[in-house]
């Protein structure tokens, strides 16, 4: 007991699309420390996307071993370490060495578009959709592993001798943390891959077969919140208990304590993330969104239902970048204050098409009603808007499909500290908008998991205590107006469809 009274934090491990990062927390949730390092994005052919292997290894273990250095807290005083990370980007490993046999391909490598046609064009998208929750689309891993093994020289015949290793970053950090000893996922990283069924919540033999790919390749798949594996003293000082990873989205969503059903979050990032508790059955949407698994604990799996917004502070960068209306990003929110309303001005960010409910990859960036009266500012409101109705409409369609009003809106992310954007959100949906005190809910999910996975906290009610919210902003909007603002988006939306068809 004397041991575990010392161990009082969690470490957790956040490694996303651009970087990893590493966070102390204490036992009351707070960010006690943390350390960040970016690494290399690497674009070999148009719509590739990979990460060297090595480097997301070495940057994750610099900055846990950065954050313990910094912070003066020794691995001893450490009760476990949690990972999240950006879910569904593909690695191939040698058992025997360890080393990957190539570049990982990142979750938005488009390279497999044409297999995923093809699996589609012979009948098949029902079938996984069906067990998966998911789409037949580039995004998850399953067609990403098929390409390695049909293009790295003698992949496949290795694969089938057992010789490799597949997994997602999870995984593959779990591998190098436990010196090869845990070869392991968990349900909501594997949910991710278009091989899982997540009903019966197994891999799928059949989904295996149609894409020829070996079982032999798979991980093992942990439940949420256990312990996985002990992390070696040569690597952060001490010896610690690694627990179950998880997905950054499900883990940002058990960190914003949307833990029963019709709780939800928007992490407002480049893109957005939307995930809505659906509770312990999966939906199947109507409206192709993604059915996905949130966390499993005791028996009992958490189901949610999944959109995104391709292009959400994204329009900001587009703003300071393409048009240079401002510097910075953070000049966006008082440029767009100046005005009190937009002035009639919408602007439709499919710049990349439009994903759910439109699922329109034709669709192209629209800004319609300028007037002699318009200026940058309303420009400005315009786009922080364009943000907000993207992730409304995702949000009713997921309400909808749940059969489940939404009860309230959790915020996390970089736009998520602009309050114009957060208000005109509230006033859209019609449900309180909260911002937590801690935003870096990611990480804080991940150590909330892995505090559980060993009594750091007892249960789900002792993190509901340590969720606290810092702002929360009411809808102050008349029915009627935000009737005739929705109006007026769909038919701004309605005119950019189609556009580079035409
Ligand atoms: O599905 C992709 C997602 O997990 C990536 O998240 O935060 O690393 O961009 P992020």
């Amino acid at each position: 007991a004397s041991t575990a009274a010392r161990r009082d934090y969690v470490l957790a491990l956040d490694q996303g699309t651009t970087s990893s990062r590493a966070l102390l927390f204490d036992r009351g949730g707070r960010p006690c420390a943390a350390a960040r390092q970016e690494f290399a994005q690497s674009y070999p052919r148009p719509g590739w996307v990979e990460h060297d292997p090595e480097e997301i290894w070495r940057s994750q273990l610099a900055v846990a071993r950065a954050v313990l250095r910094d912070s003066g807290v020794p691995a001893s005083r450490i009760a476990a370490v949690g990972i999240a990370n950006q879910r569904e980007t593909t690695l191939l490993w040698d058992r025997a060495s360890g080393a990957a046999l190539a570049p990982a391909i990142v979750w938005q490598d488009r390279r497999t578009a044409g297999l995923c046609e093809a699996l589609a064009a012979a009948g098949h998208g029902e079938l996984f959709a069906r067990r998966t929750g998911l789409l037949l689309d580039p995004y998850f891993s399953a067609t990403k592993l098929k390409w390695l093994l049909d293009h790295v020289p003698g992949a496949r015949a290795r694969a089938e001798r057992g010789e490799l290793a597949f997994g997602t970053v999870d995984s593959w950090l779990a591998w190098k943390f436990t010196d090869g000893r845990a070869h392991v996922t968990d349900v909501s990283n594997a949910a991710r891959t278009l091989l899982f069924d997540i009903h019966r919540r197994c891999w799928d033999e059949e989904l295996l077969a149609l894409l020829d790919l070996p079982a032999a390749l798979l991980p093992q798949v942990a439940d949420s919140s256990t312990v996985v594996g002990r992390i070696g003293a040569h690597w952060l000082g001490d010896e610690i208990p690694l627990a179950a990873p998880a997905g950054d989205q499900q883990a940002a969503t058990f960190g914003q304590a949307c833990r029963r059903p019709g709780m939800a979050k928007n992490t407002y990032g480049t893109g957005c993330f939307l995930l809505l508790n659906t509770g312990a059955r999966p939906i199947e949407s109507r409206r192709r969104l993604l059915s996905t698994i949130g966390w499993r604990r005791g028996g009992d799996t958490t189901y949610l239902l999944e959109g995104s917004v391709f292009m959400g502070g994204a329009v900001v960068q587009w703003l300071r970048d393409g048009l240079g209306l401002i510097n910075a990003a953070d000049e966006v929110e008082a440029l767009a204050a100046s005005v009190p309303d937009s002035g009639g001005v919408y602007l439709v960010p499919a710049h990349a098409g439009l994903g759910a409910p439109y699922w329109d990859p034709h669709a192209r960036g629209a800004l319609l009603g300028l007037s002699r009266g318009s200026t940058r500012a309303h420009l400005a409101r315009a786009a922080l808007e364009a943000i907000a109705y993207q992730s409304a409409e995702l949000l009713q369609a997921m309400a909808e499909d749940a059969g489940q009003p939404l009860a309230e809106l959790r915020v996390d992310g970089g736009a998520a500290a602009n309050d114009l954007l957060l208000q005109f959100q509230a006033d859209l949906l019609g449900v309180p908008v909260l911002r937590p005190q801690v935003t870096e809910t990611t990480a804080l999910g991940a150590a909330f998991l892995a505090g559980l996975a060993v009594g750091f906290w007892q249960d789900e009610a002792e993190l509901d205590a340590h969720w606290r919210v810092a702002r929360r902003f009411e809808p102050a909007l008349a029915a009627d107006r935000r009737a005739a603002l929705l109006a007026g988006w769909r038919r701004a939306v309605a005119r950019s469809l189609a556009w580079a068809e035409a």
